[in-house]
Parts: C-alpha cells; sequence; structure tokens
C-alpha cells in the first residue's frame, strides 16, 4: 500500500494520439504545473510509434512522467509479422508495458498463459509491468469475481518469487471499462484486498503489503478523488480520461 502522495496516476491512451500529438500533450502537461503536482508520479502507456517522442517529451518534463507501451510479444525476436518484442520497447524509451488487458484478452485471444510468457519476458527484460486482472458483467452475477481473480492472477504471475515487486496490479473490473461510471468505491476495495489475500496466500505478507494495486475502469476528474481515498488503491488506471489535459491534470492535481 502506498501513502497518499506517492499513489500513481497512469494513462492508457489506446489507438489514440500520434508521435506530434503525445509529445505536444507532455510539453503541455508539465507546463501546466508551478509545482509538481499532488500525486507527484504520472505514467503514460501511449502507441507504439509515440513512445520515442514521447520519452523525450518526459525527459524535459518539471515532474516524472514514465512512459510505456500497452503490449508486447513474448518471444525475444523471430518471425512474428506485426509484432513487438521487449527490447525494442526499451529502446524506443518505454520503462513499462501493460499487460493482460481485457481489450487483448478479449479482442485478441490473449490467454492467461500467453499473458504468463509476456510477463515472464517483460521482467526478465527489466520492463516493469502493470498487470491487468478483472471479472467481466457475467463473471460477477454468476458469483465468480474471486475465482477470476485468483485465477487470471496466479497464472500470469506463476513462478515468481520476490520479482513481484516488478509488478503492478491494475485491477479492471471489465463491465465498467468505459462506461459513465466507476465500479463503487466499496466494491473496489474489497477486491483489492481480495487480490492483496491472494498474494498473501501464494507468496507472503512483506509482498503483499508492498504490490501496488491501481484501479481503472470509467475513471473521471468527477470521480478519481473518491476512488483515491481508498485505503487499499494505490492509484489510477485512466483510459479515455487521460486523452484530455483538462481532465487528467486535474486528476493529477487531486482535485
Ligand atoms: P476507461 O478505460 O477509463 O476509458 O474506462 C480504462 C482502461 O481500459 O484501462
Amino acid at each position: 500500500m502506498t501513502t497518499e502522495a506517492t499513489k500513481l496516476i497512469i494513462g492508457n491512451w489506446k489507438m489514440h494520439k500520434t508521435s506530434e500529438e503525445a509529445s505536444t500533450f507532455i510539453q503541455t502537461l508539465s507546463s501546466c504545473f508551478s509545482s509538481p503536482p499532488k500525486y507527484s508520479e504520472a505514467w503514460l502507456a501511449v502507441p507504439f510509434t509515440a513512445i520515442a517522442k514521447a520519452a523525450e517529451a518526459a525527459a524535459h518534463s518539471s515532474f516524472p512522467i514514465r512512459i510505456g507501451a500497452q503490449n508486447m510479444h513474448d518471444a525475444e525476436e523471430g518471425a512474428y509479422t506485426g509484432e513487438i518484442s521487449a527490447r525494442m520497447l526499451k529502446e524506443a524509451g518505454a520503462s513499462f508495458v501493460v499487460l493482460g488487458h481485457s481489450e487483448r484478452r478479449r479482442l485478441f485471444f490473449e490467454s492467461d498463459e500467453w499473458i504468463h510468457r509476456k510477463v515472464v519476458r517483460a521482467i526478465e527484460s527489466g520492463l516493469r509491468v502493470i498487470l491487468c486482472v478483472g471479472e467481466d458483467k457475467g463473471e460477477r452475477e454468476a458469483g465468480k469475481t474471486e475465482e477470476v481473480l485468483q485465477r487470471q492472477l496466479l497464472t500470469a504471475l506463476q513462478g515468481f518469487s520476490e520479482e513481484i515487486q516488478h509488478v503492478l496490479i491494475a485491477y479492471e473490473p471489465v463491465w465498467v471499462i468505459g462506461k459513465t461510471a466507476p465500479a463503487p468505491p466499496e466494491m473496489i476495495e474489497k477486491e483489492h484486498l481480495v487480490l492483496r489475500k491472494i498474494v498473501q496466500a501464494e507468496w507472503n505478507n512483506t509482498l503483499a503489503k508492498k504490490i501496488k494495486i491501481v484501479y481503472g475502469g470509467s475513471v473521471n476528474s468527477d470521480n478519481a478523488k473518491t476512488i483515491l481515498e481508498e485505503a487499499d488503491v494505490d492509484g489510477l488506471l485512466i483510459g479515455g480520461a487521460s486523452l484530455s489535459l483538462e481532465s487528467f491534470s486535474a486528476i493529477l492535481q487531486g482535485k
């Protein structure tokens, strides 16, 4: 768990913004603040083509902005037309990668086992991992949320020990992604505790306390503050509202 000021504000731009747009966004974001924002570290998962320019702009920012990718292949290199490797992402300037996003699982048929192989490669390559887990509507209604979280988390992280410190868990209930309202704060807090208990049971109490768990799903500048007030929420993973300077800077400022 994290203290208030170190909660992480992470943007997931999905398939939005060219490299020029990314660079302008980051330069303007950095000039919005005369002193560091309340949440003093921002992470942005940008399209592959924008990583290099975004990283260049972030290097000149007045407060820390980390740049990362939204996916990668698990192989070191090879005949995988259209894919990208961890080494390529690092060279371009990425310091982290989002893995297991529900859009990757659902639209691109990524299995828990494949996500596991990607996590292994990312960590070996020195990238931090944001591992997304979350139940869909049917799973929640069938009372299977805990089972789904357990399966997704334990399969993705099987075989790891202390290295799971390099993994940030993003709890993203699929049924609230891209909607108008997030999951209720008490539900978010409850599922974060469930995730911490899984880490405690499978690894140990120290890691369960240390590992960061962020929430994602319809976060915007009107609801971010309430969610961040939950003790077990170490930050936010924000899709739509991270595309606008106005809302992303308001969230960073803790408004
Ligand atoms: P959203 O997306 O904030 O637009 O709901 C979150 C995500 O998919 O990571």
